[in-house]
This record gives C-alpha cells, sequence and structure tokens, in this order.
C-alpha cells in the first residue's frame, strides 16, 4: 500500500506542471499557440487565466500547456471549456517565489 502511494505520488509530481489532455488526430490543426511567462516574484504566488475562443464550428481536440526548460513547479489546469468545446480556458499558477514559462497550444478541427 505504501509503495502504491508513493508510486502515484512520483507519476503526479513527475507531471503535475504540464497539461496534456485530448489527442491530435489527423487533420487537427494547431488553432492557438503562445507563450505564457512570468518571472519569479519573492513570497508571490502568482496567476492569469488564458483563453482560447474559436468561432462557432470549432471543436477543441486537444489542450497542451507545456513548461520550457527546468521545471518551477508551476500549475496548468482547464477551468472552464475544453475538449470537444470551442473555447478553452486555463489557469497558470506559480509555485510560491516562482515563475512560470509556458508553451499554450490548442489543437482542434
Ligand atoms: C481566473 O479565474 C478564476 C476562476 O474563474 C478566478 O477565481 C480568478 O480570479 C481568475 N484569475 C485572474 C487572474 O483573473
Ligand atoms: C464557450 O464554450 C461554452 C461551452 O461550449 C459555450 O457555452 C460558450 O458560449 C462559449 N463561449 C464563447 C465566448 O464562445
Amino acid at each position: 500500500m505504501k509503495t502504491l502511494i508513493f508510486l502515484v505520488l512520483a507519476v503526479l509530481g513527475a507531471h503535475a506542471a504540464n497539461l496534456n489532455v485530448g489527442s491530435i488526430a489527423t487533420g487537427d490543426r494547431l488553432l492557438h499557440s503562445s507563450t505564457v511567462y512570468r518571472p519569479p516574484r519573492a513570497n508571490a504566488v502568482q496567476s492569469e487565466n488564458v483563453s482560447f475562443y474559436g468561432n462557432r464550428n470549432t471543436r477543441i481536440t486537444a489542450v497542451q500547456a507545456q513548461e520550457v526548460g527546468a521545471s518551477q513547479r508551476a500549475s496548468a489546469r482547464i477551468i472552464s471549456g475544453g475538449l470537444g468545446r470551442n473555447n478553452v480556458t486555463v489557469r497558470f499558477q506559480s509555485a510560491v517565489g516562482r515563475g512560470y514559462n509556458y508553451v499554450f497550444r490548442v489543437w482542434g478541427r
């Protein structure tokens, strides 16, 4: 049991900083790509919400936020919209006293 909990934590820990949902199929296009960056700030937790809005017919098939360079243990998670929708909002949040540097990508058709 202890081993199992350790393994789960290890897996979550390794991937906590990145967001990777959905899958990219033939015919899907890169709909959005941007850098989401904040430099470290002493004792502060920094955060921002970044949205992508497609048009009426857009269907999002994958959402990715990947840390650039060494992990700063930030987090990125979807707070609205997402797979199968035409828009998505991701909340980026730093660890205390750190920053973040992500490439945020939305794929779909
Ligand atoms: C981001 O969205 C969340 C949830 O709607 C909200 O609580 C928060 O204040 C927003 N943050 C910013 C920086 O706008
Ligand atoms: C975002 O997607 C939701 C769910 O599909 C939809 O209800 C909402 O109207 C969309 N917002 C915009 C601005 O497109």
